[in-house]
């Protein structure tokens, strides 16, 4: 393992004023993205659609790293260039996410533990030899409190879990980004949120420490610190960050090169305020960065609408979502940004 060179590749995904694009939907996470737009979720619309991302001029300034699915490491663009290729050209690491879903976890009703362990050593060798320089597994944590979920054992076995797939990737010269999703969905309070995610944080290094993944070669990918979609009392934008940010400096040890969040159902505007927010309170032990997939493409997708008369929109709302997410790297986004 070269642990300078996982190193290298984990910071400069998260470089000054860069984040990640995650645009690694699953073909049935992708059908539902158009069905919304009532395009068909065919291979061709599925390339043409992730292609005009890629191809968005200057997002190589604010993005630093790209997670695609399976599929779309195998794809090129209209001048029959790999997309791992073309991403690379522009500056842009490609990576690609590796696990197999959350699926119920049997004898646990309400939990999932995400799969994909088997086969992944052969599985990661042949997605290094394909361009992909990192990678992301998530794990899914819910709250439901009245039945007692998330139980310790949901959390110890998809730490367990993502520490098996951590090492994985270390040994295959891949970086991986670890990803502990606390869901949003439900009724539960902020503070209920911090609880789960600081439990879930704490066995998640745990984990890592005793399948010997070297830290300075991973990134993490959080939750933020946040209240139930359909909790009555929802927290405003500085409650989050500073909730966010306590959980963090209490959890993730400062070897850790960076901390990209997921976006998990914030709206695009919610999720830059909270990102600036927490950037804007101080400085950390790691960069405070972003990983989001709908929170950068709910735009672009929508303004695409699966036409190609198009295409330029649908780049020009990618580069805005895209700036926007950079400037709240170091606490320079506005509000008022999102107008024009
Ligand atoms: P969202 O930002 O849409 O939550 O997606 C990020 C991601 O990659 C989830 O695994």
């Amino acid at each position: 393992m070269d642990v300078k060179q996982l190193n290298s590749v984990a910071r400069a995904m998260v470089g000054p004023g860069k984040g990640i694009l995650a645009a690694d939907e699953s073909s049935p996470t992708i059908k539902k993205r158009f069905d919304q737009i009532n395009t068909e979720s065919t291979e061709e619309n599925r390339r043409v659609y992730r292609q005009m991302l890629f191809t968005t001029r200057g997002a190589e300034q604010y993005i630093g790293g790209v997670i695609l699915f399976e599929e779309t490491l195998g794809q090129m663009s209209d001048g029959n260039v790999p997309f791992p290729k073309l991403l690379q050209s522009k500056g842009m690491i490609p990576g690609i996410k590796v696990d197999k879903g959350a699926k119920a976890l049997a004898g646990f009703p309400g939990e999932t533990i995400t799969e994909g362990l088997d086969g992944l050593r052969d599985r990661l060798e042949a997605y290094h030899e394909q361009g992909a320089a990192f990678a992301k597994w998530r794990a899914v944590i819910d709250i439901d409190a009245a039945r007692g979920i998330p139980s310790r054992f949901a959390i110890e076995a998809n730490a367990h879990a993502l520490a098996r797939y951590a090492a994985l990737c270390q040994e295959a010269g891949l970086v991986p980004i670890v990803e502990p999703e606390v869901l949003m969905d439900g009724e539960h309070t902020i503070e209920q949120c911090q609880e789960v995610t600081e439990k879930v944080l704490v066995e998640v290094y745990r984990q890592l420490a005793l399948h010997k993944v070297v830290l300075e070669g991973t990134l993490l990918k959080p939750n933020m610190v946040i209240a139930g979609k359909k909790c009555p009392t929802q927290a405003n934008v500085k409650e989050v960050a500073v909730a966010t940010a306590q959980t963090l400096l209490r959890t993730v040890p400062g070897a850790v090169p960076g901390v990209v969040f997921l976006s998990g159902g914030q709206s695009s505007e919610e999720a830059t305020a909270h990102l600036n927010a927490i950037n804007a309170m101080g400085r950390y032990p790691w960069e405070v960065s972003f990983s989001y997939g709908r929170a950068l493409q709910a735009a672009p997708l929508q303004a695409w609408g699966g036409s190609p008369d198009n295409i330029e929109a649908g780049r020009n709302a990618f580069f805005k979502r895209a700036k926007l997410n950079g400037l709240a790297r170091s606490g320079e986004y506005k509000s008022s940004m999102e107008a024009g």
